[in-house]
């Protein structure tokens, strides 16, 4: 069943390129620069007079969601927000039949997510699901959607759920921008970059040994730091989220121009910071946090561009990840600390696939 890897984790990473290949096959309409996603069942004029996105989800699926946020912002220039499936629920949110609510599950069972999908429903917004489960409830109730094509995820600790996830929602913002301000020429651009994302991952497949070395310096440190900025934000979050479940590390996400507003004051060289210095917009700022972190002793781990001497040279220890815009090395870099987060996990011999206190779908709330 696992087909020889040790974990069904390690198995669900290796897959990624071939869940991505499938979750954005036939997806992806390289002539017109658009994406088709019939299941989300939209008329050309109900798309233009759409109002809002609204994404909701829990724990990773929130993460991806955050991705899905920023991207719709940047290219369809509309109004975008992910909010927290329970927090959603019961804060009597404003929403309306000009709102769109998209319910992101890879069970497709969260019982949060459902209560949400319910609650958008009962104020008439137009609601579809994200889901990987086929014909699991939340796919059913929402009626229309997306299907994730990422194949089961058995790992409790989600891992290609994720980077189907902010594959599909880019694949949303694509829709949307052409709906809106995008012209052919930009979306053809924009397919032929998301159609890259399985090799770019292999690529950081490819990295696994010198992650896993990486890795043994970690397993003696109690929590950590995760800092980016921009679309690099959700992937700090993520990549402590997957540390804390399967490592026990505690660790906290932030973005990284928050660090100096209070949590800097935890750092030293107890506490290690796990910077995502890849190239892009945000990338020096970063380099300042670097800087503040190492003159606070606290070790730094860069995930850096592949070649980046300069990034490099900041760090104490790198993963390198191949050079592309930053909206998909969302993917890329997350699949670098699922890496990481795994190898720290094996190293200190956790239960990895059953962690501790968690269940694979969380059905109550
Ligand atoms: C983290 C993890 C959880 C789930 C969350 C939502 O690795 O697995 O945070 O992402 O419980 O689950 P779904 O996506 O099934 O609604």
């Amino acid at each position: 069943e696992k087909s020889g890897y040790e974990h069904y984790m390690l198995k669900e990473i290796f897959e990624q390129p071939e869940a991505i290949r499938n979750a954005i096959r036939g997806r992806l309409d390289h002539d017109r620069g658009t994406a088709i996603l019939s299941g989300l069942n939209l008329t050309a004029r109900e798309l233009v007079d759409l109002h809002r996105l609204l994404i909701v989800g829990c724990g990773t699926s929130m993460n991806a969601g955050l991705v899905g946020e920023y991207a719709v912002e940047d290219f369809a220039g509309m109004l975008a927000e992910v909010e927290q499936a329970a927090e959603f629920r019961y804060r009597n949110p404003i929403v309306n039949s000009r709102d769109i609510v998209l319910a992101i599950s890879q069970s497709g069972e969260t019982a949060d997510t459902l209560a949400a999908v319910r609650e958008a429903k009962d104020k008439g917004a137009l609601v579809a699901g994200l889901v990987n489960v086929v014909g699991s409830t939340i796919a059913r109730e929402t009626g229309r959607g997306i299907y994730l094509h990422a194949g089961p995820e058995i790992s409790v600790a989600s891992t290609k759920a994720f980077t189907c996830q902010v594959s599909v929602l880019l694949m949303v913002a694509l829709k949307l921008a052409r709906s809106r301000r995008f012209s052919r020429e930009e979306g053809m651009k924009m397919a032929r970059e998301i159609e890259q994302v399985p090799e770019l991952v292999e690529q950081v497949l490819g990295q696994n040994d010198a992650i896993a070395k990486v890795a043994e310096s970690f397993v003696n440190y109690r929590s950590m730091f995760y800092i980016g900025r921009g679309y690099m934000y959700p992937v700090a979050l993520e990549g402590a989220l997957k540390i804390k479940e399967i490592s026990y590390i505690h660790a906290e996400g932030y973005n990284a121009a928050e660090l100096k507003h209070g949590p800097i004051a935890l750092l030293d060289e107890e506490m290690p910071v796990v910077a995502l210095l890849n190239d892009g917009p945000g990338k020096d700022k970063t380099m300042g946090n670097v800087a503040e972190s190492k003159a606070r002793s606290a070790p730094v781990l860069g995930v850096i561009t592949t070649g980046d001497e300069e990034a490099r040279a900041a760090c104490d220890w790198v993963i390198e990840i191949p050079a592309s815009p930053q909206y998909t090395a969302t993917i890329t870099a997350t699949v670098a600390l699922q890496l990481f987060s795994y190898h720290v996990a094996r190293l200190k011999g956790c239960e990895i696939d059953q962690p501790r206190n968690l269940a694979k779908s969380v059905t109550v709330e």
